[in-house]
């Protein structure tokens, strides 16, 4: 039985003498132990990827964020704070890739958790969909949580509480109209997390996903602006009644890639109001 039970510990020292304590919950709101500790979010100058970086700035975190156009880094870094830094790389780029995480471990010098997100693919039925299209989709989806993955676990192994979260989307558990490239390719990093679940487990490394129903993100608003109508009938289908905050999205990101939800490993988890109507 592998056991991750230890790093939900830290260690404070009081008068000299050490102590191991254990995540503690004060008038101020609950700790996630974030202080002292480096995350790479990505696909995250805006949208569900920024939501996070907030939340875990907010927490006390240091955090790099990429995606590929610098300007709107500068303006999400200079929101952040001085606790945040920008690296710019297209996540379909395995060279990018490469060199993002490489910035991260000279610049920075640790990791201890890692949000994987990406661009989503486009819409479209299934007979105006090319071969590029499918192989495009896969490497944005698919391969960029791949390639991340890989070129991270090496730092990730150095912390002594490493966690990966996979932003994915509903679509994993039940299949959007005109969404066919993320019904097909979003459930495989789904199954690329769960086989993690056990391989990575002897090293101490958590791994979960997270699968968005609506969360009102500048691409959702800008989408929905052209048809109000749509928009009403989506919010008619969600129980409670609204979209999710980006705000919501990152605080719920932040405690499960923190070292206080340290038995939450394999899990696949649900924010969308309700949305989702199956058993399982
Ligand atoms: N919002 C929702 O309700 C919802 C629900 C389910 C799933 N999702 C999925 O979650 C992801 C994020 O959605 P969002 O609403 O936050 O979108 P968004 O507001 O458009 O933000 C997308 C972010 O990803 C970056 N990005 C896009 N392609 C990239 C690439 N190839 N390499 C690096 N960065 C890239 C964008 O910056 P640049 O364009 O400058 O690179 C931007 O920072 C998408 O895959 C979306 O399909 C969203």
């Amino acid at each position: 039985m592998n056991d991750l039970s230890e790093t939900h510990t830290s260690t404070v020292y009081v008068a000299g003498v050490k102590y191991s304590c254990v995540p503690c919950i004060s008038g101020d709101g609950m700790d996630l132990q974030l202080n002292g500790r480096n995350y790479l979010v990505t696909a995250a100058s805006r949208g569900l990827g920024f939501g996070v970086a907030q939340a875990l700035v907010s927490d006390g975190a240091t955090v790099t964020i990429c995606s590929r156009n610098e300007a709107a880094l500068k303006k999400a870094v200079s929101s952040l704070g001085e606790h945040a830094s920008y690296v710019v790389a297209d996540l379909t780029r395995p060279s990018d890739i490469v060199s993002l995480i490489g910035n991260v471990r000279d610049n920075v010098g640790r990791l201890d958790g890692l949000f994987v997100n990406a661009g989503g693919p486009p819409p479209g039925p299934f007979e105006s969909l090319s071969d590029h299209d499918w192989q495009a989709a896969f490497d944005l989806t698919l391969m960029s949580a791949v390639r991340l993955t890989r070129e991270a676990l090496p730092l990730l192994k150095e912390s002594d509480a490493p966690s990966i979260l996979y932003s994915t989307s509903i679509s994993v558990k039940e299949p959007i109209d005109n969404l066919l490239l993320s019904n097909a390719v979003r459930p495989a990093v789904i199954g690329l997390m769960r086989t993690l679940a056990r391989e990575l487990a002897p090293d101490k490394v958590r791994v979960n996903a997270v699968c968005p129903g609506y969360i009102r993100t500048d691409r959702v608003k800008e989408l929905l602006s052209k048809s109000p109508s749509r928009e009403e009938e989506i919010v008619a289908e969600i129980p409670l009644g609204r979209m999710g905050t980006p705000e919501e999205f990152g605080v719920f990101c932040a405690f499960l890639l923190s070292p206080v939800a340290s038995y939450i490993h394999g899990a696949v988890m649900l924010i969308d109001g309700g949305l989702y109507r199956g058993m399982m």
